[in-house]
């Protein structure tokens, strides 16, 4: 049966150095994969990778919620997801192969771990990109319905751009503001939103009762990518370039041109809706700067990964950084943000100062986001083939999923798979579900990838390194923290409480508090133990804690698929995974 030292095997570096210099040719002989990625490349993919739905959309409803004060939780986040960068950077200067994660944790965890770390990237790129596609179709179709050609109007028809779902819930909720007009005060959706919906679903061919409602324009981008990325990585690297530099060069047109519309009155209140409400945009924040791990990935495809990967990572992160920061300041100085819950709340913005020269803008923003999200869509549909490659050859995964092509080399199967497992949901999912999930999956890989170098702290691996995690001692710091916090949480939270108005629901409602208290107190423990390395420690730390922020209902879900993919490794991974060959030996 299991074995539970066969289920932590690990993967060594010197089995990988070997594989690197036998050239990590696929099984079926077409040989090894294109070097010509550069550290400019690489930062280029980073930014293209970061700057997408994120900041097009989803900041949208968190400025609502947080109010000015936003910009803090950008900055937080930043500082988690540049504390895990450091950690990303050593491995990819230690272990380079594409795999990302996954890699990573076969050689700190074991292979369980690295193949719930496999599993759970599927998240991050496949679903993210699902995500980032519907995305796409919004802002692509809202251009299109904008041009006019003389008299002639562009038109692409509702029913082909939206899922059958909202189709169905805009029919619904029409009717419903038609019986009780007040209702539409309280909807989450625009008016806006609920009569395109509902248009969907009037005008939509129909047979008998089943109405054909599908998002074409998500299926057709996710196809082109795809096949972009098919015929080679010099071409994605091309077309990467040309995207980002477009979408950074409209990007800073937007913020200077903004600026000159902002009201400093609009930042006041900073918080409306105190901390609570900057928490609450934490999963779109967070899927806003998903995407400098992802470089990672193309490791095989560098000149030089161990040098190349870690420069281009900080580079990106800290270029989206700068950027997003001053665009959460427009934003919530050119209107109130009260006005932000909207998908669309760039080119919103523009649209409301009700001038010509800032409706032009605005018709230039839906361009840029379309070019933006194109990019994002690209570097993931990279990442996810050469994820399955690496776990293909490691036998957790059938060897097909590792095949080059023989012209193109580039995991032509996988490649294939990937454009499918997106394209065909893209046609008919509704995108809040999947931005939640992507963003729990991606924090779960990053609280691992710095679990994993607190676990390599003292191992001869780190030798490897052309990139060094800098030292600090943790040993007291880490254990200092938590007791400040406790006594912040007892001073402006707990403290309020007398023993006899402790309300009844107080221990569920604060579950992932109290969770991440228990992580805490262990980790601190731990620091002191082992003198933990303070970066990895905090990037553990502070990604542990978004995580808990995700919601009970992402979590659960996340729990499901994580079992899913359990299931999927004990009928087909443990069995054929290259180690338990090269145990039987
Ligand atoms: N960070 C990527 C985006 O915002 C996922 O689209």
């Amino acid at each position: 049966m299991f074995m539970k030292h066969d289920l932590f095997r690990k993967k060594t570096l010197e089995d990988i150095n070997r594989d690197v210099a036998a050239g990590l040719a696929d099984e079926h002989g077409t040989g090894k994969m294109h070097k010509v990625l550069t550290t400019r490349d690489l930062t280029l993919m980073g930014i293209a990778a970061i700057v997408g739905a994120g900041i097009f959309s989803t900041i949208g409803k968190a400025s609502f919620d947080g109010g000015p004060g936003i910009i803090l939780l950008f900055l937080f986040v930043s500082v988690a997801c540049g504390f895990s960068a450091i950690c990303y950077a050593e491995f990819a200067s230690m272990v380079p192969v594409s795999g990302s994660a996954y890699t990573y944790s076969y050689v700190a965890f074991g292979e369980i771990i690295a193949w719930i770390i496999g599993w759970d990237l599927l998240m991050e790129y496949a679903i993210g990109n699902i995500a980032v596609a519907i995305s796409w179709s919004d802002y692509f179709t809202s251009l299109i319905n904008s041009i006019h050609i003389g008299s002639f109007r562009l038109h692409i028809p509702e029913y082909l751009a939206t899922d059958y779902w909202t189709a169905k819930n805009g029919a619904i909720n029409t009717k419903l503001i038609h019986v009780i007009p007040w209702m539409a005060d309280k909807w989450v959706e625009s008016k806006a939103a609920i009569d395109t919906a509902n248009t969907a679903w009037m005008n939509a061919p129909a047979i008998g009762s089943f109405r054909f409602i599908c998002n074409l324009p998500a299926f057709l981008i996710t196809f082109i990518i795809t096949w972009i990325i098919y015929i080679g990585i010099k071409e994605s690297r091309k077309t990467t370039n040309v995207m980002v530099i477009l979408k950074l060069a409209i990007i800073i047109l937007v913020i200077i041109a903004g600026a000159f519309y902002v009201h400093p009155i609009n930042w006041h209140p900073f918080l409306p809706n105190g901390i609570k409400g900057v928490l609450a945009g934490t999963s779109a924040v967070f899927f806003s700067y998903i995407g400098f791990d992802a470089i990672s990935t193309t490791a095989e495809e560098c000149k030089d990964p161990q040098r190349d990967l870690p420069k281009a990572m900080f580079n990106s992160l800290i270029i989206c950084t700068i950027i997003y920061v001053v665009i959460a300041l427009v934003l919530t100085g050119m209107v109130s943000y009260k006005e932000l819950n909207i998908g669309d709340p760039m080119s919103y913005v523009f649209t409301a100062m009700h001038n010509k020269y800032a409706e032009w803008i605005s018709g230039i923003i839906a361009i840029s986001a379309v070019i933006a999200m194109a990019s994002v869509l690209l570097v993931y549909q990279l990442g996810q083939p050469r994820i399955w490659m690496s776990m293909s050859r490691d036998g957790l995964l059938p060897p097909i999923f590792a095949k080059i092509h023989p012209k193109y080399k580039t995991p032509s199967f996988s490649t294939i798979l990937t454009g499918i497992l997106v394209g065909i949901p893209a046609l008919f999912m509704n995108l809040t579900v999947v931005v939640d999930l992507t963003s729990v999956g991606t924090l779960f890989a990053f609280v691992l990838v710095c679990g994993g170098i607190l676990k390599l702290q003292n191992s001869s691996h780190r030798l490897q390194s052309k990139f060094k995690t800098p030292y600090v001692n943790g040993k007291f710091i880490i254990p200092a923290m938590f007791v400040l916090s406790l006594v912040l949480v007892w001073k402006f939270g707990l403290g309020k409480l007398s023993i006899t108005n402790i309300p009844s629901n107080l221990l569920m409602e604060n579950m992932h508090y109290i969770l991440f208290g228990i992580v805490f107190l262990i980790t601190s423990i731990l620091a002191y133990k082992n003198s933990y390395s303070l970066i990895p420690a905090l990037g553990f730390l502070c990604c542990t804690y978004l995580l808990c922020e995700s919601g009970t209902t992402n979590w659960l879900r996340f729990i499901i698929w994580l079992f899913v993919g359990l299931a999927l490794y004990f009928v087909y991974g443990y069995w054929n995974s290259k180690l338990t060959a090269k145990n039987k030996k």
